[in-house]
């Protein structure tokens, strides 16, 4: 075989050499010899004076400027080649359909970086791709010297697959405030994320002023201080001080609008209603059906639901009641100020995990059946939507809600956000309802990321791997229906931005090669060194991610003929060894070596495992005790 033969078997199939690693993967690269070094004197230059054009340039401008310490100004104009070191941006006159709205086109060559778009939208999608071309040491927040700012000669032509691409940040359960808000739209930016989804409302805060009912923020916004694992939480008693939280101001809300709007991405408000409705129920109780006889404070981690299979039963009534007209009065007055504030044309109205317990109790809601003829709390549940549905449209917006909203008969214009797997998806897609597809078993990324031992504790798991599976048309749905995706970040158990950081990535990033690659050209096995890539960047920036796809994957059994503890092990990424102790100590690289599925011995306490890669430890140390792997093996597999 002749060498260059060989060299040739051994390019990878996928696309994206040694020096070039993008998420999302961009629909086609083209690596050309040579390079473009940017210097002191390089510029950005906007063909044209479209002003959003200009401040996408200054975007990049600033970006670049920091770590660099160059100043590259930007200039615009009608000069239209630009020459070696400088980058170039340009609005297409006359439409390239191959691109589409997002799209763009990025050449690195002779002729400098050039980025042509059919919108500033696709200016600003090249910039990020741009970005990932530039040495990991372009995501510094100050200047980092000695550093040749080279970008590999190329050509990527590229445009995304779905038009929704959301992250779902839940600021109720823990406030992040409107710097945090800003900053992690940076963060979903640079994987060309164009929607983030705000909870503005649960059990726990309602976080945004509504000038017309100012007890919502007065009362709503704040509930007591306690830290630990949420839904263990002692109740708070009278004298614990209510000043935890906070909420955003229509002025800080008008800010995040734009900030977002400035970077191409839109905000879906979500009013959650009829349940998850404690902080609206504490402020004004009379929207309960049980006013008067139910003691109504904001929910401070303390249990309030019984979660079961057959509904959940509320300890504590945090739903609105549907038989009284005050309460769609009153939400007509929420989603006036909502639809003024947020220029996206779809309200989220929730509508998820209602306990029905509280109704089903009532008098009112009882005559309400009656008058109406429903049958039983899911016709309750689906007349209350179809009540707020017009209200949403009244307003001149489009109503989406969580799947549950399906139950009973879903309003006429709906779109219906699946979550709980992709059944209610499929099921609205089948009837010509528009769909965004955020099921638990992919995108659910307040779940843990490795063995429950070794994470902060949630009650689920979901793996880098599996989110990277994520596919959001299913089989036999007409992908028209399907808008796109989202994975979304429930906040019970993130108390601060590292960790909405560390839980949003790296699952962040499979999910938007999800929602930005062609379906063909996702592979896993290409996927894994662009995440690598990424936690150089991240760590450069100085921002959190979570390693646990270095970390073992734990699977115990009892041999069935000797009794014996069993426990097997693998991991999600090649290449890694797993050693292990069973005597309490540390093991490291001179400890045995994980080959084989091993039996427990007898009087073992603690298993304790770390994982290398290539002589180096690269996971972190997992404390197995035998008791939880005992309880495993005879737990009914799930
Ligand atoms: C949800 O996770 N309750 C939508």
């Amino acid at each position: 075989m002749s060498k260059w033969l060989v060299l040739l078997l051994c390019l990878p199939l996928f696309s994206q050499s040694q020096d070039i690693k993008i998420i999302p993967e961009p629909v086609s690269i083209t690596e050309k010899t040579g390079s473009v070094t940017l210097n002191t004197n390089s510029s950005i230059l906007v063909v044209g004076n479209n002003p959003d054009a200009i401040r996408v340039a200054k975007l990049l401008s600033e970006a670049l400027s920091k770590p660099t310490g160059y100043k590259f100004p930007v200039k615009s104009g009608s000069g239209s080649k630009v020459a070696g070191n400088n980058i170039s941006f340009q609005l297409n006159s006359k439409a390239d359909e191959s691109i589409g709205k997002e799209g763009y086109k990025l050449t690195v060559g002779t002729n400098g970086i050039n980025i042509s778009a059919n919108t500033p939208a696709g200016l600003f999608y090249g910039t990020q791709t741009l970005i990932q071309l530039l040495p990991t040491e372009i995501e510094s927040k100050t200047e980092v010297k000695g550093v040749k700012w080279t970008a590999p000669a190329v050509e990527i032509s590229d445009y995304p697959r779905f038009g929704w691409r959301g992250l779902m940040f839940d600021v109720s359960r823990h406030f992040f405030t409107k710097q945090e808000v800003k900053q992690y739209i940076d963060d979903m930016v640079k994987y060309k994320y164009n929607l983030l989804h705000l909870h503005l409302t649960d059990d726990e805060g309602w976080r945004v002023e509504i000038k017309s009912l100012p007890k919502l923020t007065e009362v709503g916004a704040w509930n007591v201080y306690k830290v630990g694992t949420f839904g263990n939480f002692t109740a708070p008693t009278p004298d614990e001080p209510r000043n935890f939280g906070g909420f955003y101001t229509q002025d800080d809300i008008r800010e995040l609008v734009q900030y977002a709007k400035d970077r191409f991405m839109n905000i879906l408000p979500e009013i959650d209603i009829p349940g998850h409705s404690l902080a609206a129920v504490a402020s004004y109780p009379e929207l309960s059906c049980t006013q008067g006889s139910d003691k109504y404070t904001v929910h401070s981690g303390e249990k309030f639901m019984n979660w079961t299979d057959s509904g959940n039963i509320a300890l504590m009534d945090n739903t609105l009641c549907p038989a009284n007209e005050n309460v769609y009065a009153f939400y007509d007055k929420v989603f006036t100020e909502i639809a003024q504030l947020f220029p996206f044309e779809y309200i989220h109205m929730g509508g998820d995990e209602c306990a029905k317990n509280f109704w089903k109790k009532s008098d009112a809601v009882a005559q309400l059946m009656k008058r109406e003829n429903l049958k039983d709390m899911n016709e309750v549940q689906s007349y209350f939507v179809k009540r707020i549905e017009k209200i949403i449209e009244s307003k001149g917006k489009k109503l989406i809600g969580w799947d549950e909203i399906l139950e009973g008969g879903l309003a006429p214009n709906a779109a219906v956000m699946s979550w709980r797997g992709i059944k209610g998806g499929i099921e609205a897609a089948k009837m010509g309802h528009e769909v965004v597809m955020s099921p638990t078993t992919f995108v659910y990324i307040d779940y843990m990321q490795a063995d429950a031992v070794i994470e902060p504790p949630v009650y689920a798991t979901l793996r880098l791997k599996t989110s990277y599976e994520f596919e959001p048309v299913p089989d036999g749905v007409d992908p028209k229906f399907v808008k796109g995706g989202q994975a979304n970040l429930w906040t019970e158990q993130v108390y601060n931005l590292r960790h909405a950081q560390y839980m949003t990535w790296p699952r962040g990033f499979a999910v938007a090669e999800a929602l930005w690659s062609p379906k063909e050209k996702r592979n896993w096995s290409d996927f894994v060194p662009r995440v690598e890539k990424q936690f150089e960047r991240y760590d450069v920036a100085e921002k959190k991610y979570a390693p646990s796809v270095y970390d073992p994957i734990f699977k115990a059994e009892k041999d069935s003929a000797s009794g014996k503890l069993i426990v097997e092990m693998s991991t999600e990424i090649d290449g890694l060894d797993i050693f292990y102790s069973f005597d309490n100590s540390f093991p490291d690289k001179f400890y045995p070596k994980y080959e084989k599925p091993i039996v427990v011995p007898k009087d073992a306490s603690t298993m304790k495992v770390i994982t290398y890669r290539n002589g180096k430890p690269i996971g972190r140390l997992n404390v197995m005790p035998v008791a939880e792997l005992e309880k495993r093996a005879t737990r009914k597999r799930r």
